[in-house]
């Protein structure tokens, strides 16, 4: 048995199984990732995007967010062939959540894409399990008013931004923030305390495209195998979360993935 087919091989076997991913799952639909070749944290400083600075600075703030937004999200991203996998894992009954450090949404259309496919049922019929999408940083579709909580359409609101209107700000006067969790900004206590619960409960924990360096998302890997989880982690480079894997495999995620699935549902 290669790794792969180990890896579906305890997915068969799992009852709760969760995927938890980061940028390297975009990467081939063209989304830029934070370290590595090209990262985007080679040509942006991570402080001009920190919590403090939107809260010293919020003006400056959103003129460097205009451009990383530019740079992130302006073209029309698609899923692919590795989001397409994990939602059709969901559909089929494979796959309890999808926990993802991204705010790009694409698991989120990949898995609307499936939930139409699926309006036939799938195949005994049944009615599609719904797959947790849980978005751990949020999503840079859209923008909160840090006064009155008010969430709306990130882009028009991007457009008023990048057309001089610093900070862009809300009917109500406050001042809108990227509906995503800053550097420097505690992840919502809910948020947190649902994606540990997971990766307590997991049987088959899958950790794909991250490099799992950020915290606390980055202890997720450890507390799914301290609780008797069999990890599998799929990524291009080696991770501080290596060691506590059962499963490594370098792949590609738009090969591993889609194979992953394929082996499971044979
Ligand atoms: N297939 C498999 N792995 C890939 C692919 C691919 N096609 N492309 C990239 N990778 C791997 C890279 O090797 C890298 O280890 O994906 C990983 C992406 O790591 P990061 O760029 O650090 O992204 P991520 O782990 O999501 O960052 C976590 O850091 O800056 C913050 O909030 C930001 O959510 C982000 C968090």
């Amino acid at each position: 048995m290669d790794d792969l087919e180990r890896l579906a091989a305890a997915v068969r076997r799992g009852d709760t199984v969760v995927a938890f991913t980061g940028a390297g799952i975009s990467a081939p639909s063209g989304v830029p990732t934070f370290r590595g070749d090209d990262g985007v944290w080679d040509e942006f400083d991570e402080g001009q995007f920190a919590y403090g600075r939107f809260q010293r600075d919020p003006e400056g703030f959103w003129r460097d967010r205009v451009e990383l937004q530019r740079l992130l999200f302006d073209e029309e991203y698609d899923p692919n062939a590795a989001h397409e996998a994990l939602a059709a894992m969901g559909r089929d009954g494979d796959l309890e959540a999808i926990l993802t450090q991204n705010t790009d949404g694409l698991h989120g259309e990949a898995a609307a894409a499936v939930g139409d496919g699926a309006a036939e049922g799938n195949a005994d019929g049944g009615t599609v399990p719904e797959t947790t999408v849980l978005e751990l940083h949020g999503n840079s579709q859209r923008v909160r008013c840090t006064d009155c909580g008010t969430r709306r359409d990130g882009d028009p609101i991007v457009e008023r931004a990048a057309a001089g209107e610093l900070p862009p700000t809300c009917d109500c006067g406050g001042v809108f923030k990227p509906d995503v969790v800053l550097f420097g900004e505690r992840l919502p206590g809910a948020v947190i305390q649902r994606a540990r619960s997971l990766a307590r409960e997991s049987d088959v924990f899958l950790a794909i495209g991250t490099s799992l360096v950020v915290e606390p998302a980055a202890s997720l890997p450890r507390l799914a195998a301290s609780t008797g989880g069999t990890v599998g982690i799929v990524n291009l480079e080696s991770t501080p979360c290596d060691d506590v894997a059962d499963i490594v495999s370098r792949e590609d995620v738009t090969d591993a993935l889609p194979r992953l699935r394929d082996l499971v549902v044979e």
